[in-house]
């Protein structure tokens, strides 16, 4: 079984998503991740991240430096939507990402095309929204836990400048696919959520099961 989780930053896909692998049993891939560690590349060797070939050359990541929490900060992940807007990156991190999909058993992967491109062919799948305020409230909160404090403007605009790259970008753009059910996270718990996440999933699984026992 894939299952496909797509959605905005701090929107809780990433939680949804592991919760799910957990549940499930399945492999999880945070492919945001993967964007990440090119920026932080293109950081650590000072190149320009609006510059195509520069972004390219930060592709060349190993595997072990997916690891490293710094990947995690806001600056990193300001730096990987810009990256990630470039054809040439997201062509240089496909096929990882469609093999990921494609293993026996199937995974969980959660990102922005991942319904879309990476695995339209996925049987569940879910994109997770929350209102902006709420996303800019539940980010401005991690970061008062690592000692970061931004006012909750400065982090509200940031989230929209994310929002407005990500989803208007030429090349798989952030979008809910025709086919994945809408999961809005903005007035629930974690706990609820992944309840719904789970629910969303086993109403899947039981129309494949009633279509296929039909033929
Ligand atoms: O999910 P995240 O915040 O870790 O992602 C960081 C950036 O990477 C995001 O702003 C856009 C890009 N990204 C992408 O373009 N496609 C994906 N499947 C995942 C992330």
């Amino acid at each position: 079984m894939i299952i496909a989780v797509d959605g905005p930053a701090a929107s809780g896909k990433g939680t949804i998503a592991r919760a799910l692998a957990r549940h499930y049993g399945l492999p999880h891939l945070d492919t945001g991740l993967l964007y990440r560690a090119v920026a932080a590349e293109v950081l650590r060797e000072e190149r320009d991240p609006a510059n195509e070939a520069d972004a390219l050359a930060g592709c060349s990541f190993d595997d072990f430096q997916l690891e490293d929490p710094r990947l995690k900060s806001e600056e990193v992940g300001k730096v990987a939507s810009v990256v990630s807007a470039h054809p040439l990156v997201r062509k240089a991190l496909l096929l990882r990402q469609k093999r990921f999909a494609g293993q026996p058993g199937g995974a969980v992967l959660d990102g922005r095309d991942i319904g879309t491109v990476i695995a339209p062919e996925a049987d569940v799948k879910i994109f997770v929204k929350a209102t902006p305020m709420i996303r800019a409230q539940r980010r401005q909160l991690e970061q008062r836990k690592s000692g970061i404090f931004e006012s909750l403007d400065k982090v509200l605009s940031d989230i929209r400048a994310r929002d407005e790259r990500d989803a208007k970008r030429a090349e798989a753009p952030m979008r809910q696919a025709a086919d994945a059910v809408l999961l809005d996270t903005s007035f629930l718990s974690i706990e609820a959520a992944v309840q719904k996440a789970v629910a969303i999933v086993e109403a899947a699984r039981s129309r494949a099961k009633a279509a296929s026992e039909s033929e």
